[in-house]
């Protein structure tokens, strides 16, 4: 049983304690966000082989470098709060199939997988054919993150990732690449997976304008600090403006100097 799989067990409980954060934080109403995680390589050639409870759902588009990729995928409407409790009732573990057409649905129930799927299996698989596989895809809405995009003054990345920068010197340091920003797209479009993968070759972490946040990484926690960190630096931003004063801001030189000091990358 794929479940008594102890890679897949911890792997299960990183993915529950991640909804659990996103749930308590106030970035999941009803059913908003959605986490992939790659565990093709957690699973014995036996499990590989398990046989599926639907078979052969037909990806939107080919995705040859996913052959045979094993993910577990949180369910479409299901609640982040019912994942952190009984994740394999409100995930799916999906099977690509050999020829990266279609997909299964492997195991216990034939929960659907997310309506960003295609988001999630587009990042995953331009990221392998970049020579950069992540195991991980987290689309969350945090509240405060999206309230800066209903700004259009900060529709723009540089702007953004400096004014979020400068709010903490951690977000300079745990954020490096800075964010990226697609402008609205409708949710679960190919159109949106397509700006977001284009993004991708830059950044780690990328903002839907007024709709959320995604992140990409290999590690779930860790995908989970890097919006965290970046929503406290908005907390700070908008708290500063909510007492009547605009919050300062670390200079540039001080945020040059933090690179420097982290070997941090140029932005
Ligand atoms: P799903 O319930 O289909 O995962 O949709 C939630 C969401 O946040 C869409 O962007
Ligand atoms: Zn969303």
């Amino acid at each position: 049983m794929i479940k008594d799989n102890k890679l897949i067990a911890s792997e299960i409980s990183h993915i529950a304690e991640v909804a659990s954060m996103l749930w308590s934080k106030g970035w999941a109403e009803r059913n908003g966000g959605n986490i992939s995680v790659d565990l093709t390589d957690c699973l014995t050639p036996r499990e590989l082989r398990t046989k599926p409870v639907k078979a052969g759902i037909v990806l939107p588009i080919p995705m040859p470098a996913l052959e045979g990729h094993v993910f577990y995928v949180t369910g479409t409407g299901r609640r982040m709060r019912d994942v952190a409790r009984e994740p394999w009732e409100n995930g799916a573990l999906i099977k690509i199939a050999n020829d990266g057409l279609s997909y299964d649905i492997l195991g216990i129930n034939p929960v659907m997988p997310t309506s960003e799927l295609a988001s999630h299996l587009l990042i995953d698989s331009s990221l392998i054919s970049a020579g950069r596989p992540m195991r991980v895809v987290l689309h969350t809405h945090p509240t405060d993150l999206i309230g800066l995009t209903h700004c259009k003054e900060l529709l723009d990345s540089r702007k953004l990732s400096l004014l979020l920068w400068s709010m903490i010197p951690e977000c300079r340091i745990i954020v490096p690449k800075g964010i990226g920003i697609v402008p609205y797209v409708a949710p679960g479009t190919i159109e949106l997976a397509r700006a977001t993968i284009t993004l991708l070759e830059n950044h780690d972490v990328i903002i839907w304008e007024k709709h959320g946040i995604l992140a990409v990484g290999d590690d779930i926690i860790e995908c989970f600090d890097a919006i965290d960190t970046l929503s406290k630096a908005a907390q700070i931003y908008f708290s500063a403006r909510a007492a009547g004063f605009e919050a300062e801001g670390m200079t540039n030189e001080q945020l040059q100097e933090l690179a420097l000091l982290f070997k941090l990358p140029s932005f």
